[in-house]
């Protein structure tokens, strides 16, 4: 059997409607918009409230999904969903969705790859395809980063967002579908990108919401390098697998955490920057969701039309990275 096995139908996103401008940080912490911009790229994001939590988005960026594609809940054989931000530990973020769904036929569970999470995603459904386990998987990434980010450290509040994006994977149709995929880790730098407390080494306490350990670290020097040196090895591996050269990419969905890291990342790969899909100004970091928000946008704009090749590149805590080429 050869690839493509899977392909991604139809598309959905949700994001929250309160803006939080760079001037708003400004306010609080001392920073300012024009560092955030010239650093990162970012001038806003977008930040949940209350009842917005990590499974509505999930729905709502489902039920875009189910509408454009007429799936229904009762449709999905499995549900996955990747998340490092979930509105609790445990059962996993995939059952409270499909509780809320009402998708009584499916397996869920979560896949847990930080920034990286929805490619991860999508190759663990396109796994359960090409194994004949399941036909019909529905495959969310949904973060509400702004609940475990620290807002008063400069360092890592300004990049966060949240947010949700959706697609449905099936069994390929017309050549359409996964051409390549790529994953690795290295977890011996964990402890570049992570949060220290909470889980059942430091369960929560006092000290831990004094020291703030129950929020996301960052050694944004280090992570960055990292970032860049990683998302250039993926966009590598998925083209060479796939037997294609930077040439034959008609859009590359970066994962949306620095433009700076963008750059670099396209400049490696041999894309020119007007192939390369960008929003990070408008949402920040939004994690696993950032590809997923990215390629329903791409879809919805235009950007991403039938017939295309889209490269997915994506990198995050863990470390983790991952890369995708996707006959659209
Ligand atoms: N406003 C003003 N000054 C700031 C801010 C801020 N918001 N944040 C940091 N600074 C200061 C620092 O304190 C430092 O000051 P110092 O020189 O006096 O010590 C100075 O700016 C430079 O800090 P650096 O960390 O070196 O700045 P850098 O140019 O590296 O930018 C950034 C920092 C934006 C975090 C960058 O390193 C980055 O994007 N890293 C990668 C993040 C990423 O890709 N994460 C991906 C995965 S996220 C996930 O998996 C959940």
């Amino acid at each position: 059997m050869k690839r493509p096995f899977a392909e991604l139908w139809g598309t959905g996103s949700y994001t929250p409607s309160r803006v939080v401008t760079n001037d708003e940080f400004s306010k609080i912490l001392e920073t300012s918009d024009q560092w955030i911009q010239e650093r990162t790229g970012i001038r806003e994001r977008r930040v949940a409230g209350e009842q917005e939590t990590n499974a509505c988005m999930a729905k709502a960026a489902a039920e875009q999904v189910f509408r454009e594609t007429g799936v229904t809940a009762a449709d999905l054989d499995a549900i996955v969903v990747a998340t490092c931000s979930p509105d609790r530990l445990l059962p996993a973020q995939a059952c409270d969705l499909q509780a809320l769904l009402g998708a009584k036929h499916a397996a869920a569970f979560d896949v847990g790859a930080a920034c990286s999470g929805f490619i991860y995603a999508l190759n663990t459904a396109e796994g359960l395809i090409a194994s004949e386990q399941a036909r019909t998987v529905l495959v969310v990434a949904s973060e509400k980063l702004t609940a475990i980010m620290d807002w008063t450290d400069r360092t890592t509040a300004v990049l966060f967002g949240d947010g949700a994006g959706a697609t449905i994977v099936r069994p390929s149709t017309n050549g359409r579908g996964i051409l390549s995929s790529y994953m690795k880790s290295d977890g011996t730098l964990a402890e570049l990108l992570y949060r220290p407390g909470g889980g059942a080494v430091h369960p929560p306490d006092e000290a831990l919401l004094k020291d703030h350990s129950y929020y996301i670290k960052m050694a944004g020097r280090e992570v960055f390098k990292a970032a860049v040196l990683s998302m250039a090895d993926a966009c590598d591996q998925a083209l060479a697998r796939a037997g294609l050269a930077a040439g034959d990419v008609d859009l590359l969905i970066p994962h949306q955490a620095n433009i700076r890291i963008i750059e670099a990342t396209a400049k490696h790969a041999g894309v020119p920057m007007d192939k390369v899909y960008v929003n990070v100004e408008r949402y920040g970091n939004t994690s696993a969701a950032s590809v997923a928000i990215a390629l329903d946008e791409a879809v919805r704009t235009g950007r991403l039309e039938p017939g295309m090749k889209v490269m997915f590149v994506a990198f995050g805590a863990g470390f983790t990275w991952a890369s995708m080429v996707v006959q659209w």
